[in-house]
Formats: structure tokens, C-alpha cells, sequence
């Protein structure tokens, strides 16, 4: 699209003027910290939808980095030992509102199961959130630059799945681990 190849490198410019406050605020600790009230709502969400298979903690399922009996990746830890910190927040919202599987499964079942008719996009966004505060501050300060350069979640007038289709296609790039 010949919008993002003009806005991509200006997009990096800000990035890199922006890194270089980022350094005197991991400082003190990393971004500011995520807003309290989503945090709390999502805390709610992720106990009631996510720890059944991320676990309560967020600390994943056993050996979650290799495929089960069937070819398919048990559920990660979204804490700082896995790697979600490295999605941005619309890769994320994406994942969770559609579902997602590893393109190397040997399945085609959806392992992440989608949750956009169980969860409102409200809290999409909220056990997104909940998810900042399991990780450390380099890692939530690497996920806020990726949010800024690949986009972030939806505005809530446009929650359609084209709003981020163009950050899906991406998902192998970021994926990358
Ligand atoms: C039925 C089990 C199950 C439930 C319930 C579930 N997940 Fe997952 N999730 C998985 C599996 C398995 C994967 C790995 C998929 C793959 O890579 O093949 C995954 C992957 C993810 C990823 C991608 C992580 C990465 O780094 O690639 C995110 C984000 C995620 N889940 C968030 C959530 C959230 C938030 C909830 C609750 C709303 C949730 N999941 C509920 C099984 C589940």
C-alpha cells in the first residue's frame, strides 16, 4: 500500500526520537505502568477465559515450546518467560478476537481459540492490559515501540477484522522468536 511506504519511515523516525526518551525512562522503571482500572477488568477475564489453558499465573503449559502428540503448540506463558511481549497490541487483539495457530502446526485447528463472540472488544483490550503487568519493564517498553510501528488496538467505532488484517499478514514476521 503506498500510504504505509510513506508513513512507514517517518513512523521509524518518531520510533527512534521516542527510543531515545525511552532510555531515561527505563531509568525509572519503563513505561508508565498500564491503567489500573483495565487492569483490574482484566484480570477478571483472564481468570475466567484464559487461565483454564495459560494457567493462573500466566506461566503456561509444560514444555510449551515443543509440539504435542498431534503437531500442535501447547498454550505458552504469557509471562516474561514467553513471548508475547513481542506482539503489538493490534497483532494481539487480532490473535485473541480471531483465534491463531502456529503456521507450523501440523494441524489446521484454531489452538488459540477465537473469542470474539464471547468477549465484547472492550474486553479484548482490558485482558490485553492485564497481560503488561506479568511482563518486565524492557519488555513492555520493546512492546509499546512494536505498537507503535505495527499499530495498535482497534478504536472502538472500528472493531471490524479489517480494522488489523493488515498486521495479520504479518504474523509470521512477528512471530519470529
Ligand atoms: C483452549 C485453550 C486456550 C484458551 C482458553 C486460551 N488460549 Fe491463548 N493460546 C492457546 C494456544 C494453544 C496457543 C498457541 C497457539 C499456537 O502457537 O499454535 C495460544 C496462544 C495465545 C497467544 C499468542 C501468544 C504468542 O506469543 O504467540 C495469545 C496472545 C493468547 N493465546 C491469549 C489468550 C487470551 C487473552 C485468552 C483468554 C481470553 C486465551 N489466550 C485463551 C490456547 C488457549
Amino acid at each position: 500500500m503506498a500510504v504505509s511506504e510513506v508513513v512507514r519511515p517517518l513512523l521509524n523516525g518518531a520510533v527512534m526520537l521516542l527510543g531515545l526518551n525511552a532510555g531515561g525512562a527505563l531509568a525509572g522503571g519503563g513505561p508508565p505502568p498500564p491503567d489500573p482500572e483495565q487492569v483490574e477488568a482484566g484480570r477478571g477475564v483472564y481468570q475466567e477465559y484464559c487461565a483454564s489453558c495459560h494457567k493462573p499465573r500466566g506461566e503456561g503449559q509444560p514444555n510449551w515450546e515443543r509440539p504435542n502428540a498431534q503437531g500442535e503448540l501447547p498454550a505458552p506463558p504469557h509471562d516474561s518467560e514467553g513471548h508475547t511481549w513481542k506482539h503489538s497490541d493490534a497483532m494481539l487483539y487480532r490473535m485473541v478476537s480471531e483465534g491463531w495457530r502456529d503456521p507450523f502446526n501440523k494441524t489446521q485447528h484454531l489452538t488459540m481459540p477465537s473469542f470474539k463472540d464471547q468477549l465484547s472488544p472492550d474486553e479484548i483490550r482490558d485482558v490485553i492490559t492485564y497481560l503488561k503487568t506479568l511482563w518486565s519493564p524492557e519488555q513492555r517498553q520493546f512492546q509499546r515501540t512494536e505498537t507503535l510501528v505495527r499499530g495498535g488496538f482497534p478504536s472502538s467505532s472500528a472493531t471490524s477484522s479489517s480494522a488489523t488484517s493488515s498486521n495479520y499478514s504479518n504474523g509470521r514476521e512477528e512471530n519470529a522468536d
